[in-house]
């Protein structure tokens, strides 16, 4: 009988919330209990404004993304009250959503104004915010046609994050990585990239590089990945099959510093093959979110003499000075409190 009762569930009785303020009851009393609460705000075009109340941060089941992953979505850093390369992300989000077929409900001026707007009222200055352009929501179909309009989500990550100094352990990927189109779209499907990580992680790794069919360097599951040859180049595989890193880009132009200082001999980006990889100098990823992080173990060996290199650390505060002090059409100043 015993396992009769454990398929009926024992005496396990699913609550019936009978009114919404029930339910938010419920989730306020879930909500109290958590010390700092991780995002401050959330922007929905199906609610038409700015959310505080994390209670209420959720989209609808039957939106195209949940069900089908038909979205895509982009990220920018604040740091200091500002937010770091903005347009940029916002361009290759547009560019995402065109390839994903997903019209935004906005112009780019709009959904930028909402960003900024939402970041002011969360009133956090430093973290990150997430956003996405989805189908929209309308029914458990395939096809977006039944679905009246397409939406956009945004919300504000609250983060202490800090430049990295250490390096970690990096392995090559098993699982296969995403074909071309869909690797070029950030697009919500990161199933692979769950996959490649949590292989990494039962190895003991930080996360792990993809090798792509030809047998060239792709990337991270969610950074992108550059190296330093034994010549004093910075090389990075080319984006025609992964994801044009905001970052990375931004890497490449700000490196010419270390070429004028005669620290680097040249910048790049190409194919590169994983003996020429594995023979290099030094390693890092590279993303918004690092926004460099060394690598000094990779499938074991050590990368160059394994430890975190000059030229790594160099680019490193290459990137985080821009951040904190870069150019004014980079950094969007927050207008808190108005
Ligand atoms: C697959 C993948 N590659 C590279 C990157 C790095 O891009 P970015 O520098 O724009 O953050 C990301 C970022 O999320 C990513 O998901």
């Amino acid at each position: 009988m015993a396992s009769l009762e454990v398929e009926n569930g024992g005496d396990f009785k699913v609550p019936v919330f009978s009114s919404s303020s029930e339910l938010l009851e419920s989730l306020h009393e879930k909500w109290s209990s958590v010390k700092k609460q991780p995002y401050p705000a959330m922007y929905s075009s199906v609610y038409g404004g700015v959310i505080l109340d994390p209670a209420m941060m959720v989209i609808p089941m039957d939106d195209h993304m949940v069900h089908r992953g038909h979205g895509v979505f982009d990220t920018a850093i604040i740091l200091d009250g500002h937010l770091y390369e903005l347009d940029v992300h916002l361009d290759r989000f547009l560019r995402s959503a065109s390839k994903a077929r997903v019209a935004s409900p906005f112009p780019k001026s709009i959904l930028r104004s909402i960003l900024i707007q939402m970041t002011a009222a969360s009133k956090c200055e430093k973290g990150s915010i997430r956003y996405w352009l989805s189908a929209g929501p309308g029914n458990f179909l395939l096809s977006p046609a039944g679905c009246p309009a397409s939406a956009f989500y945004a919300i504000v990550i609250d983060d202490d994050f800090s430049q990295h100094k250490e390096g970690v352990k990096v392995v090559t990927s098993t699982i296969p990585m995403k074909s071309p189109l869909f690797a070029t779209m950030k697009n919500v499907n990161y199933l692979p990239n769950v996959l490649s990580v949590m292989e990494a992680e039962d190895q003991g790794a930080f996360s792990s590089i993809w090798i792509d069919e030809e047998g060239y360097i792709a990337e991270g599951p969610n950074m992108n990945v550059a190296f330093i040859s034994q010549d004093q180049e910075l090389i990075l595989p080319c984006f025609d099959k992964i994801l044009s890193g905001c970052t990375a880009l931004r890497l490449l132009q700000l490196a010419h510093k270390l070429v004028e200082q005669g620290r680097l001999k040249s910048i790049m980006t190409g194919n590169l093959i994983v003996e020429e990889a594995k023979n290099a100098a030094e390693m890092m990823y590279v993303g918004s979110t690092l926004p460099i992080l060394p690598i000094v173990t990779w499938d074991e060996q050590p990368v160059g003499d394994g430890k975190v290199g000059e030229l790594t650390k160099a680019l490193s505060d290459l990137l985080w000075d821009d951040m904190v002090a870069g150019p004014v059409t980079l950094r969007i100043p927050v207008p808190y409190g108005k």
